[in-house]
Formats: C-alpha cells, structure tokens, sequence
C-alpha cells in the first residue's frame, strides 16, 4: 500500500496515512543480535533530506544522516568540510521526515576528536537540535574512551571503522581495507575496542570479506557492511548511489534505480516544451472565472 503526506505548515511535520508504525529504538536495534545471531539483518540508507526520509522511512530500520551529504549534496570534494550546522540541518529535516526508522547522525570531522568533552559538546547538540536517536562517529580503539563517555551519557554511538573516509588524508585513499595482516588484526580489534566501549553497532567499510566477516564474529552489537559482507548483521548505502544519481559508483554500489536518466529526460522535456511554447497548457494555467 503506497503512502501519502499531509503537510502541516505549522509544525513542518508530514503526517502520513496509513499511520505510520512507532520509531525504532537504539535498544530494539541492538537486540536483533542476540548470542552472535541477528535473524532480521538490519537495513539502513542515507538520507539529507525530509522528502527522500519519507520515501525511505516504511523501509528502513535506520535512517542515516551520513556526511557523505558533503560530496552528494555540496559537490565538496571530501567529507571534510562538513560543518557540525550543515549536519544539524539536514538531521533535522530527516527527523521531521521520518516516523518509524531511528535516525542517526554523523558528527562532522573535526567536531569530536578532541575529547570525550568536545564530542559531548557537539553529540548533545546534535541530538537536541535534530531530534535523532543516536550519532555515528570514525575510528576505533583510539576512540573507545569517547563511545564510552556519550553512551554512559545517554547518547547512543554508532561506531564505524575499516575505511573512514574522514581519515582518507592518512590512510591515503579510498582503497579496501585488511588485505596485509597488520591492517586486518586492527580493524578487528577497533570493532571490538568499541562494542565493549558501548557502541550499539558499528558500520564496516571498504573491508576485504573475510575480515568483515571475522569482525562481525567478533563483536556482540550488530555490524552494518558497506563494502563488507552480506554476512555482516546489517547493510548500508547511499541512497543516491544505489538509486544512480551518479554515472560512476563504487564496485561495491549495486544500482536499483536510474534516477539521473529520469532526471535529465525530464529537464530536457520540459526545456523543449518551453521553448516550443507547448508549456503551460491551459491545464496550468489560470483563466479569468
Ligand atoms: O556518510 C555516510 O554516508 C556514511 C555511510 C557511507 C556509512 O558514513
């Protein structure tokens, strides 16, 4: 069954019909895994906007407000220059979008490594000004103090490790992660510095299969792969790339949708019925009563 929107100009809300189900929580989450076992893998996409959460919503059990939205959305060239304003705007029309999945926030680079205090800081504003239920942060043992501060503070973390693309400038690129011996024990390691620290998952990227494999054994909370696993306990990707927004995608990316083919047939449809004068019709215009 299809859903539809009514707008309420007073709130900005989009209240749906059918009605929607009541937001997941970060708890309900955490417990698909159960002993190793997540029966339910646990589906998530990126979202920057209120309209694509609304599309997206029904479907998702997260809803992430990645700082991909740099690239996406800003044509920026990395995700570091994200600003902590432009992620609390975003987050914050994904929330008013969405009902159902819990929305998680990325803390912008530069916003949280610092301190345990500096991500407290910008954590709690984020979550405030959004409304989201958690936030995701990079990096692994190095940042275990720091998910251990914020969830014992009432802020659910998201970790994420393997390729952390706010760390492109270290690592060097976007390359897979784990295929020398050295790279793979740490990405292993990071993912378990940061499930005992209290992350209530942890996304995996760019990682060779069998070590996302070994990491989603490793942990208790459930991983979510973006160029992992289809054993890890959940999947991610953005939207705009699974959707073909882009001509060239990442081998990992499988494209269900040619959004950019509509887009530009559409455009170039519409710039000929201008210029032909065959648009508007009478159908949208307005005559005199
Ligand atoms: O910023 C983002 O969209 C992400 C996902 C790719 C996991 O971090």
């Amino acid at each position: 069954m299809s859903t539809t929107f009514q707008l309420d100009t007073a709130t900005s809300r989009a209240h749906p019909t059918p009605s929607p189900l009541r937001r997941l929580s970060i708890p309900a989450i955490r417990q698909r895994k159960l002993d190793g076992v997540t029966a339910r893998p646990i589906v998530m996409l990126t979202a920057y906007t209120a309209r694509q959460a609304q599309l997206l919503d029904a479907h998702c059990d997260l809803i992430l407000c990645g700082d991909s939205l740099g690239q996406v959305i800003y044509g920026l060239p990395t995700s570091l220059q994200v600003t902590v304003e432009m992620m609390i705007a975003h987050g914050a029309a994904v929330v008013r979008g969405s009902y159902h999945a819990a929305v998680v926030v990325d803390l912008p680079f530069g916003s949280y490594e610092g301190s345990p205090e500096q991500a407290f800081a910008t954590a709690s504003q984020v979550m405030a000004e959004t409304g989201a239920s958690a936030v995701k942060l990079e990096g692994g043992a190095v940042m275990a103090d720091t998910v251990a501060f914020l969830s014992s503070r009432g802020i659910p973390v998201m970790g994420h490790v393997g390729l952390t693309p706010q760390a492109v400038n270290t690592l060097g690129g976007y390359n897979a992660r784990g295929r020398s011996q050295l790279e793979a024990d740490k990405i292993v390691s990071d993912a378990q510095a940061i499930d005992q620290a209290g992350a209530f998952a942890i996304v995996i990227e760019g990682v060779v299969e069998p070590i996302a494999i070994e990491a989603t054994r490793a942990v208790a909370c459930p991983t979510i792969g973006i160029g992992a696993s289809a054993q890890c306990d959940g999947q991610v990707l953005v939207t705009e790339d699974m959707m073909g927004m882009f001509e060239r995608v990442p081998r990992f990316v499988k494209r269900y949708g040619e959004i950019a083919g509509l887009i530009s047939s559409a455009a170039g449809q519409y710039a000929d019925e201008v210029r032909a004068r065959t648009f508007p019709t009478v159908d949208q215009t307005y005559q005199p009563k």
